[in-house]
């Protein structure tokens, strides 16, 4: 990637849902490929990140969807939720595709959730990462998250341990 190409960060709409489908089924098979089965991580992607799926998404008011663009080319999606019964803001999902990580496009798309959460009044932002993904663990951590609460997250046949983290903003 060059440095000097202009990133474009803008909500997503219902255009991107091809592109965003195809940027979920790279980036998850290069980070989680090596400890969830290919026919699970497909079979869950199909099930809850089709297009109308996406769509649905882009038009809940619990969530907020960003789409990266670099020349036009879609290369990071991000998803917040607000948890309105339990008040909580979550970052929900975070996905560079591989050939664009390592430029800072996730620390940008990190510094918006931040801002997402305290525009809506929360004191800190809450995250779920998967135990054996151990890059984007230690990503969170460097930012300042605090892992306390381990639960079960099922992907189609396949249960692995995730962890659920908590950043205090204010
Ligand atoms: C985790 C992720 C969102 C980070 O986004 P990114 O654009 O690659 O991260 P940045 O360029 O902003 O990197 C920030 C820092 O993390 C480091 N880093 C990022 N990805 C890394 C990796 N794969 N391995 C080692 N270090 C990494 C960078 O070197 C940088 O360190 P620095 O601040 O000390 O310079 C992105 O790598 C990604 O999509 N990973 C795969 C999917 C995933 O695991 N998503 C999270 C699911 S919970």
């Amino acid at each position: 990637m060059d440095k000097s190409q202009e990133i474009v960060i803008r909500h997503s709409i219902n255009e991107d849902a091809p592109y965003i489908f195809e940027l979920l089924n790279e980036t998850w098979d290069a980070a989680y490929s090596a400890f969830i089965p290919k026919k699970d991580l497909i079979e869950y992607l199909n099930n809850t990140y089709n297009i109308s799926k996406l769509e649905l998404l882009f038009s809940n008011k619990d969530y907020e969807c960003y789409s990266v663009l670099i020349n036009s080319k879609i290369v990071a999606w991000l998803k917040l939720f607000e948890d309105v019964e339990k008040k909580r803001f979550y970052l929900s999902s975070i996905y560079v595709l591989p050939d664009f990580q390592k430029f800072k496009i996730g620390k940008k798309l990190i510094s918006l959730s931040y801002e997402r959460a305290v525009t809506k009044s929360y004191d800190s932002i809450w995250i779920g990462v998967m135990v054996q993904n151990l890059k984007a663990l230690d990503w969170y951590k460097r930012e300042g998250f605090i892992f306390t609460e381990e639960l079960p997250f099922n992907m189609n046949e396949t249960s692995v341990p995730h962890l659920i983290g908590q950043k205090i903003l204010i």
